[in-house]
């Protein structure tokens, strides 16, 4: 129970990595405020949390639109009345070529998954005690090219840049501000994105011959989020079964 009694809000929690986390930062005490687009699917989350014996609450929340980040935070302090943890994992990442890009996809692509990062990240500094956790979810793709995916890349090497400068801002109140970048994880997102044969050409890249699971991701996620991680700020954990080694 690292978590036991902290409050923490997950965005993109209805499914794939950020259920994951909704579900293992439960498994640790949290109650856990899942937030995503569709308010029912993160009702089933909730539902599922209750099950283990947990505590959580369902917003709906559009994370790229500052008052319905806001509206979030107000929820959660409502049923709470506190916030500890903020995740901000919310994210999309459609293959469009880069000659095919238009100004609206480019804007969307970053509003959703940096904006976003600025956007819950000082909504909920605002309120945090001292000590609390804002734990993003970056990408292998801040430090690696990927074909297709330009704006994703761009959005992802931002978190982990705006990651390293919030942790300088927020030190003094011992508030810590980090990002875990995924390798290639079984999510609906990716099924989306990957056919099996790229699928299979991708795990074949792996050295741990495997896609991560969203569990994979979300422990490292509660990690960052407990006490044990107090003394590392700034940092983009890297958690992809070793593909950027290659
Ligand atoms: N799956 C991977 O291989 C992988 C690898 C590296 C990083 N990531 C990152 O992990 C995060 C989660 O990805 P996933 O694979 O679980 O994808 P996913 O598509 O399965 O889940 C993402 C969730 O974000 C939600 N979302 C999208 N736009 C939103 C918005 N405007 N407001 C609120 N919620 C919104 C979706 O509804 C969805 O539930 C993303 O930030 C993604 O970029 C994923």
């Amino acid at each position: 129970m690292m978590l036991k009694d902290k409050i923490a809000i997950v965005t993109g929690g209805r499914q794939g990595i950020g259920q994951g986390i909704a579900l293992a930062l439960a498994q640790e005490g949290c109650r856990v405020v899942v937030s995503d687009l569709d308010q029912a699917d993160c009702q089933k989350v909730v539902t599922e949390i209750e099950k283990m014996g947990g505590e959580a609450l369902a917003v709906k929340c559009d994370v790229s639109k500052k008052a319905e980040i806001d509206d979030l935070i107000a929820q959660t302090l409502k049923k709470f009345g506190r916030l500890d943890i903020m995740i901000n994992n919310a994210g999309i990442f459609p293959f469009q070529a880069f000659a095919d890009l238009n100004e609206e996809d480019w804007d969307k692509v970053l509003n959703i998954n940096l904006k976003s990062v600025f956007l819950g990240s000082q909504a909920a500094a605002k309120v945090m005690p001292n000590g609390g956790r804002i734990v993003s979810t970056s990408s292998v793709a801040a430090s690696l090219g990927f074909s297709g995916l330009t704006h994703y890349c761009a959005s992802k090497g931002g978190v982990s840049a705006f990651t390293r400068a919030l942790a300088l801002e927020l030190a003094d109140r011992q508030i810590t501000v980090n990002a875990v970048a995924p390798g290639a994880t079984d999510t609906p997102g990716i099924n989306q994105g990957l056919d099996e044969q790229a699928k299979k050409q991708t795990v074949a890249a792996i050295p741990l011959h495997r896609l991560a699971t969203p569990d994979d991701i979300a422990q490292t996620v509660v990690f960052l989020a407990s006490d044990k991680a107090a003394y590392i700020t700034g940092q983009t954990i890297v958690v992809d079964g070793g593909w950027m080694l290659r």
